[in-house]
């Protein structure tokens, strides 16, 4: 559970806020311990032992993924074609990179996310970029919406690709990417539920689905993938069925 604190010097208002909304303790400076989500006026992001993380789609980190050959491998995977961008249903938001890249892409995505924390952050996230003063992200926040749920509460509507990018264990990776992860993985519910959110996915309505995995993962579910999209360090195994 955060505490919630404000940016030193700012006003409190938002952080008052957030913590309220959140059902969260507000502190101050002289307690803060443990994870903190720290607001600012126009800023916020978690921090846990001096490592920070925010969602900001306008970040240099963005920017430059934007640019990076390797989205057109997330673009295919959900079938995208210069002339039909699919509707694609986010069932583990986190901290929306994926979604960001699918939205500027052109695809209408719906983001859940169930630690209501990250959640808030990506609402938070979306509605920056809608008032950014770059066309492109503009237009992708647009096409993004937020909802602070456990996808398996929801039942996605006909036609749409369900995207799956569940938690898993880290092993050799950057310390930056590993702090990142040590911390959604302090965040995220303890159990461990990959598998009955790939049966939620294959229950659903959907004639695609893609999960995001480490590439020497196993492969999630009960059948094989139709195909696998293979990067350097991930891969994207595509379920594809007639309806
Ligand atoms: C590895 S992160 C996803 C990262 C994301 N693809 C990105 O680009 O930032 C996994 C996220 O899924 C969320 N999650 C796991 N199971 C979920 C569920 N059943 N419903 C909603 N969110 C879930 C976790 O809380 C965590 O934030």
């Amino acid at each position: 559970m955060a505490t919630v604190i404000s940016v030193q010097g700012e006003s409190p208002a938002r952080a008052r806020e957030a913590a309220q909304q959140l059902g969260l303790q507000y502190g101050t400076y002289q307690d803060p311990a443990g994870l903190l989500l720290v607001v600012g006026e126009a800023s916020a992001w978690l921090q846990l032992d001096g490592v920070r993380v925010a969602v900001q789609f306008d970040s240099a980190a963005m920017q430059h993924r934007r640019k990076g050959g390797h989205n057109e491998m997330l673009g295919r995977a959900v079938g995208l074609k210069a002339d039909w961008k699919p509707l694609v249903w986010d069932a583990t938001g986190g901290l929306g990179r994926d979604a960001f890249v699918l939205a500027d892409l052109g695809c209408e995505v719906t983001l859940c996310e169930r630690t209501p924390v990250l959640a808030w952050l990506l609402d938070q996230a979306v509605q920056a970029a809608a008032v950014s003063g770059v066309d492109q992200i503009r237009a992708a926040a647009a096409r993004m919406s937020v909802l602070a749920v456990d996808s398996k509460t929801q039942r996605t509507p006909a036609g749409t690709v369900i995207y799956l990018d569940p938690m898993f264990p880290e092993r050799k990776k950057a310390a930056a990417v590993k702090k990142e992860a040590a911390m959604l993985q302090h965040l995220a519910d303890p159990v461990d539920d990959c598998e009955t959110l790939w049966q939620w996915a294959w229950d659903q309505p959907v004639e695609r689905i893609v999960v995001k995995r480490p590439l020497r993962a196993p492969i999630l579910g009960h059948i094989r993938p139709a195909h696998t999209l293979k990067g350097k360090s991930v891969r994207f195994d595509v379920f594809i069925r007639r309806l």
